[in-house]
């Protein structure tokens, strides 16, 4: 009787929630504000910043109304934090966008000390220094937060932006303006100075924060990096306010007087300037004093109080940072020396095939859950068929040749953001009844045919765009933030959207046709669960917004094998136009087809050597294999004619030569021959091709400039017998303005 009678209890008392507010009590109208800020601050985020809405417009307006109504019966409950102080409504518009004057740039990594031996040694040689030329760097702790760049226009702090993608961040200029480490003026800085560092969270800033959200019910973060990130990313300043974040300057953007000579001088003149630098940073002579300071700093880890994950070398001086200049997406001198990964051992539950956007099966690994480096981790990348069976890419075997059998102790580690990795297997620890893993060779999602070409690891389905996980994965690569970056439709949206009977997306052009279908459709989206008039709206807008669209993004966005953003901005500037880019690639296809006359094979192979495939191959900066894979698809009907579909619906934006500043070179082929005294040939080509010409070997009646330094022989001959114009070293550095 007791259980009934605590039944009945439970029933007696509704749902708070569906208390009328003339019938609450003082205590429950509390609780009923508490709950309502709550439920309304996490609609606002779930709008805004992850792209999610949890609840529709008429059930975020009822949780409003609600509000306003407790408050007017009970004005003296109010909270300090009540929505409807909120201005506006939903909390501002997300974060803005902000365009780095200069791109922020991540590091390469080395992982041993052979690897910063060669660091060393590459940049020796590019700057053509001999092994006993003295070449000093600096070391530092590398800080494991976030980065931020802070913009000061005469002295004054004008905006703080995330890194985003490096060339776009957001605006979080308000909160930046919180953290006490960053100062809002620069004592004697006048034009522009862009400061750039790390925010991070303390270990013990982290336990009490931790400490504070669990007390209020509120969510816990999973260590001191995803707070600080979190607590930056907060749409309500007075949130940021209140966490403890702390901000480390090591690095800076757009300057309009140099800072000083060197790294370390420029670090020491932020410090003068009031920033927090770190007090670990040493400048070191070589790799042998780098690696030492590595080992002293490695050893401190543990008691610094805050993490780091690793040691950042650059070279000291600017003027070498300079000449060394940058790859696509790192500086020639600069590397995070990372420390080795944390590891942990686990059960292996199962393994999960996923069929990827191109159609690799991916293992992956269920775990028993356990904590690496301070995160919880359940899954864990199994790569391929051969790296469960114990063999690598080359063949040879890997741990030992063991395999990985569910039901195995496996060793889990994490290194850096990237996804967990197995590292061995217990074979002490395997239970009888384990079986060797069998890899499926049909797709588990269409039940195609997952075949294995020679060379390759991977096992791919042969369902093309019929495979609905293919589709739906190539509908979330389409809507990333690097391709189509569609505010409102993520990758839970387009999947939602790919199962939809009504509203079906099931290829990117259904994206741009969704505001017609659902005009013709009887029943709306509007009226949907999770749907109303104004996120509707605002999702048609968005969508129409991204219909100009610039023409490397569309490459990329097509999610074409081996094309990757470098390779289709490569192809954005080669072409300039979509219509050229086109025209060439299905030249390319065609060729073969009334060349020779009959149907075609299904290897890319075939395409070889007609002229516009051997056009496609001179680009320089994409290989065969990248060229292949275009082709192939343009080759395929069904892809070639979706992407008609798609292009039909856009206007895509052409894309201009590299911006060469009006370099005198730009276009032009250029030769170097001979000795070069005050650059190296790697520098020499770096820095031309930088100013947007093409580098050659040879002299042809394609060459356009021939550079000749002393003991020039056959080339400087060959370029005066076709008159080509040829320069000597200084003549070239005075041509492109380095003289
Ligand atoms: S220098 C041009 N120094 O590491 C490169 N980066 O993996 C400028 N980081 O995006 C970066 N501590 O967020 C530099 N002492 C340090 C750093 C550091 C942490 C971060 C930074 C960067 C990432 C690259």
């Amino acid at each position: 009787m007791a259980d009934a009678g605590s039944d009945v209890k439970l029933g007696a008392e509704p749902a708070l929630a569906e208390v009328p507010v003339a019938d609450l009590t003082a205590e429950q109208a509390q609780r009923e504000l508490a709950r309502l800020a709550l439920a309304i601050e996490a609609a606002n985020r779930a709008y805004h910043t992850e792209d999610a809405p949890v609840v529709d417009d008429a059930g975020y307006d009822r949780l409003k109304q609600r509000n306003a109504e407790i408050e007017d019966r009970f004005p003296d409950l109010k909270r300090s934090d009540s929505p409807s102080e909120q201005v506006g409504g939903p909390v501002a518009e997300g974060f803005g966008k902000v365009t780095h004057a200069v791109r922020m740039l991540s590091l390469a990594n080395a992982f041993d000390p052979a690897d910063v031996v060669d660091f060393d040694a590459s940049i020796r040689k590019y700057l053509g220094l001999a092994s006993d030329t003295p070449l000093i760097y600096t070391a530092e702790p590398k800080i494991d937060g976030l980065s931020l760049s802070l913009r000061y226009e005469d002295g004054r702090l004008v905006t703080a932006a995330t890194r985003g993608d490096g060339a776009v961040g957001e605006n979080v200029t308000a909160n930046a303006r919180t953290i006490d480490t960053i100062p809002e003026t620069l004592a004697g800085v006048t034009g522009v100075l862009e400061v750039r560092g790390e925010v991070y969270m303390s270990h013990a800033d982290f336990a009490a924060l931790n400490a504070r959200q669990e007390a209020a019910g509120q969510k816990t973060f999973a260590n001191p990096r995803n707070a600080a990130a979190g607590s930056l990313r907060q749409l309500d300043t007075k949130v940021t306010a209140a966490r403890p974040l702390r901000f480390f300057a090591y690095a800076w953007g757009e300057v309009s007087e140099p800072l000083a000579q060197t790294q370390f001088e420029a670090i020491a003149r932020l410090s003068d300037l009031g920033f927090d630098t770190n007090p670990l940073t040493r400048r070191c002579d070589g790799p042998e004093a780098l690696m030492a300071h590595y080992d002293r700093i490695a050893a401190d880890r543990a008691t610094l109080g805050y993490d780091i994950d690793g040691v950042v070398y650059k070279v000291d001086k600017l003027d070498l940072q300079r000449r060394l200049g940058f790859r696509s997406t790192t500086p020639r001198w600069a590397i995070a020396h990372k420390f080795p990964a944390e590891l942990a051992w686990t059960q292996l539950k199962g393994i999960d095939i996923q069929v990827g956007r191109t159609g690799a099966l991916s293992p992956v690994a269920r775990l028993e859950p356990v904590t690496v480096g301070g995160v919880v981790v359940s899954n864990a990348t199994l790569h391929n068929e051969d790296y469960i069976a114990g063999v690598g890419g080359d063949g040879s075997p890997i741990r030992d040749g063991k395999d990985i059998r569910v039901g195995d102790w496996v060793q889990v580690y994490r290194a850096g953001d990237v996804i967990p990795k197995i590292a061995d297997v217990d074979l002490t620890r395997r239970p009888d009844d384990a079986e060797p893993f069998s890899f499926p060779t049909v797709c588990p999602e269409c039940g195609s045919d997952a075949l294995r070409e020679d060379d390759d690891a991977v096992r791919r389905c042969s369902g093309g765009l019929i495979c609905p996980a293919q589709a739906v994965e190539q509908l979330k690569h389409f809507v990333s933030r690097q391709a189509f970056d569609i505010e409102g439709l993520g990758a839970k949206q387009v999947e939602a959207f790919y199962h939809d009977d009504q509203l079906p997306v099931r290829e990117p052009a259904d994206i741009f046709t969704l505001a017609r279908r659902d005009d013709e459709n009887v029943a709306k989206l509007k009226n949907r669960d999770g749907w109303g008039e104004t996120s509707v709206k605002n999702l048609m807008q968005a969508i129409d917004e991204k219909r100009q669209i610039s023409l490397n993004r569309l490459i990329f966005s097509l999610g074409i094998r081996h094309v990757g953003e470098t390779a289709a901005m490569t192809f954005a500037r080669h072409f300039g136009s979509w219509d050229a880019f086109r025209d060439t690639v299905r030249a390319a296809v065609d060729e073969p087809l009334t060349a020779q006359g009959g149907p075609v094979g299904t290897s890319a192979s075939r395409f070889d050597g007609s002229p516009h495939w051997a056009q496609l191959d001179a680009i320089d900066g994409v290989g065969s294999v990248t060229i292949a894979s275009l082709v192939e698809t343009f080759a395929n009907d069904a892809e070639r004619a979706a992407i008609d579909r798609l292009v039909a619906e856009l206007q895509v934006q052409d894309v201009a030569a590299p911006a060469t500043g009006g370099s005198p070179v730009a276009g032009k082929t250029v030769v170097f021959t001979g000795s070069l005294e005050k650059m190296t040939r790697a520098e020499a080509k770096a820095r031309a091709e930088g100013l947007g010409a093409k580098v050659a070997g040879s002299v042809s009646a394609k060459t356009d400039l021939l550079v000749a330094g002393p003991g020039a022989g056959s080339k400087a001959k060959k370029a005066a017998e076709l008159g080509i114009e040829t320069l000597d070293e200084d003549g070239w550095l005075a041509l492109i303005g380095d003289a």
